[in-house]
């Protein structure tokens, strides 16, 4: 999939937030090296700490299909800023492809562009 075509899926996604409590809608579109694609979007419930982010979402879906290797996130929100995923999204990232490119978007589509090292450069990884 080209990358205007994971922008377009990630805008179709973004609509499956379910986000009532924040109102903060987010979507993610994981594009994995062997070129198959998974989505995710924010799930939260009203105990508010069993709330999942759309990137975790999306990682978890790719995973549990058997794919972990990953080469860029597309990320789309319905605020002015572009995000980036939140720590704990960037070390579920880290775990599995520490090079995936970041690409996230505002609401109107303004993107930018990073790499998961430039905002998450020393993720923690278990060595003996
Ligand atoms: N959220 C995401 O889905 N991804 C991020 O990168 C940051 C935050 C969600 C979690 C919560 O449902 C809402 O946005 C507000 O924090």
């Amino acid at each position: 999939m080209k990358e205007r075509e994971l922008i377009e899926l990630a805008r179709k996604v973004l609509k499956n937030s379910y986000s009532p409590y924040s109102k903060v809608e987010v979507a993610a579109v994981l594009l994995t090296k062997d070129g198959k694609v998974f989505t995710g979007a924010n799930i939260e419930n009203a105990s508010y700490g069993l709330s999942i982010c759309a990137e975790r979402a999306a990682v978890f879906q790719a995973v549990t299909n058997g794919y972990r290797d990953f080469s860029k996130i597309v990320i789309c929100s319905n605020l002015i800023k572009p995000i980036l995923p939140c720590g704990a999204c960037c070390q579920v990232l880290f775990e599995f492809s520490p090079q995936i490119k970041i690409i996230t978007m505002n609401k109107n589509g303004i993107k930018e562009t990073f790499n998961l090292k430039e905002v998450f450069p020393r993720g923690f990884r278990l060595t003996k």
